[in-house]
C-alpha cells in the first residue's frame, strides 16, 4: 500500500493506471475508519484495478468549530485497517495541500431544493463544503468510480447531481448502510457515544423500521413522521427531524406514493453526538 501525503506523487502513482484506461476507485472519507467505510474499498476493490481512499477531515464543511475540534482521528489505526483489507494508495493531505492559497475551489451548481431539506436545512453550507471538497478530491484523483455511502442518502444524491450537473466522468455508485448488531448504523461519531448510550440508540433505526411498517399499512407520511418523532423522544434524545421522502427529489411526501421511491430519513441528537441514518422504505417502480 502506498501513502501519498501531496498531489503530485498521488497523481504520478495513478498515471500509468490512466494511460492504460484501467478503472481508478476513489472512496472519500474524513477517517477514524469503521466496517461502513471498509465496505465501500471492499466494493472498489473487487471492480476496479486500483483503489484510492483518502483521509481529510474537511474543515469547510464544519458548520461548528466544536463538531471539527472533536471529530475523532485515529490515522495509524486507519492505516493498518486499510492495509489489511489490500487497499492500493491513501491519500492524506493536509489543509494546504487541499486549499493551495490563491486556487479558486469554489463549485458552481445549484443544488437548489435538493440541498434545502434535512442536512441542508439544519448544517447551514454543510453541502457547498462536502461539494467542495469532493470536486476537489475528483480532480486530483480522476477515478473512473466514486464510492459513497447510502447512510448519508443526502450526501451521495448531492454528489451525483454534481457530477452529473458538470459532466464529471465518473460514476458514483451508492453502497449499502453496514450496522452494529444492535441496528446502530456504523460511523465515525459513535465512538463519543457511552456504552448506554449506544445500546439506546438502536432505537433510530428500529423506528425507521416501524415508520416502513406504518407506512404499509396505510398511515399517511404527516402522521408517520409525528410518530416517529414521538417514539425517538426518549430521556437523553432530541431527534432533529424526521422525513419521509420521495427518494428521486428529496421532497417530503404529503400522501403515500405506492409507485415512487421512499426514504425515511432522521437526524438525531444522543447527548451531545448527532446521528444521522436513513431507510428505504420503497424502492418504487
Ligand atoms: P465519512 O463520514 O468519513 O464517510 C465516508 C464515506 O463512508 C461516505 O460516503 C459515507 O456515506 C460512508 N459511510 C459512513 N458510514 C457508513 C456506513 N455505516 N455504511 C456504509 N457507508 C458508510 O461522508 C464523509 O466522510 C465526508 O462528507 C466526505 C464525503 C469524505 C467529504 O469530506
Amino acid at each position: 500500500m502506498y501513502l501519498f501525503k501531496n498531489v503530485s506523487g498521488l497523481r504520478a502513482f495513478l498515471e500509468p493506471f490512466r494511460t492504460k484506461n484501467r478503472a481508478i476507485g476513489f472512496v472519500p472519507t474524513m477517517g477514524a475508519l469503521h466496517e461502513g467505510h471498509l465496505s465501500l474499498i471492499r466494493e472498489s476493490l473487487a471492480a476496479t484495478h486500483c483503489t484510492v481512499c483518502s483521509i481529510f477531515v474537511n474543515p469547510t464543511q464544519f458548520n461548528q468549530q466544536a463538531d471539527l475540534e472533536q471529530y475523532p482521528r485515529t490515522p495509524a489505526k486507519d492505516l493498518q485497517m486499510l492495509y489489511e483489507v489490500g487497499c492500493q494508495a491513501v491519500f492524506m493531505p493536509t489543509v494546504e495541500a487541499i486549499y493551495p492559497p490563491g486556487l479558486d475551489t469554489s463549485v458552481a451548481v445549484d443544488f437548489g431544493q435538493l440541498a434545502e431539506g434535512m442536512e441542508g436545512r439544519f448544517r447551514p453550507g454543510h453541502f457547498q463544503g462536502v461539494a467542495q471538497v469532493v470536486k476537489r478530491l475528483l480532480d486530483i484523483v480522476q477515478p473512473s468510480h466514486l464510492y459513497m455511502g447510502q447512510k448519508d442518502y443526502q450526501q451521495c444524491f448531492l454528489v451525483r447531481h454534481m457530477a452529473q450537473a458538470l459532466a464529471l466522468p465518473v460514476e458514483v455508485v451508492m453502497s449499502p448502510t453496514v450496522r452494529e448488531a444492535n441496528g446502530l448504523a456504523m460511523s465515525s461519531r459513535n465512538a463519543r457515544l457511552n456504552p448506554e448510550q449506544r445500546k439506546q440508540a438502536a432505537i433510530i433505526y428500529k423506528t425507521l423500521q416501524d415508520a416502513g411498517a406504518w407506512i404499509k399499512q396505510g398511515l399517511p407520511p404527516a402522521e408517520v413522521q409525528e410518530k416517529a418523532l414521538q417514539q425517538l423522544t426518549i430521556p437523553g434524545f432530541r431527534p432533529e427531524y424526521f422525513e419521509i421522502i420521495n427518494g428521486q427529489t428529496l421532497q417530503q411526501l404529503n400522501e403515500a406514493q405506492p409507485d415512487r421511491m421512499v426514504v425515511a430519513c432522521t437526524a438525531v441528537w444522543a447527548g451531545e453526538v448527532r446521528l444521522i441514518d436513513n431507510l428505504i422504505l420503497q424502492t418504487g417502480s
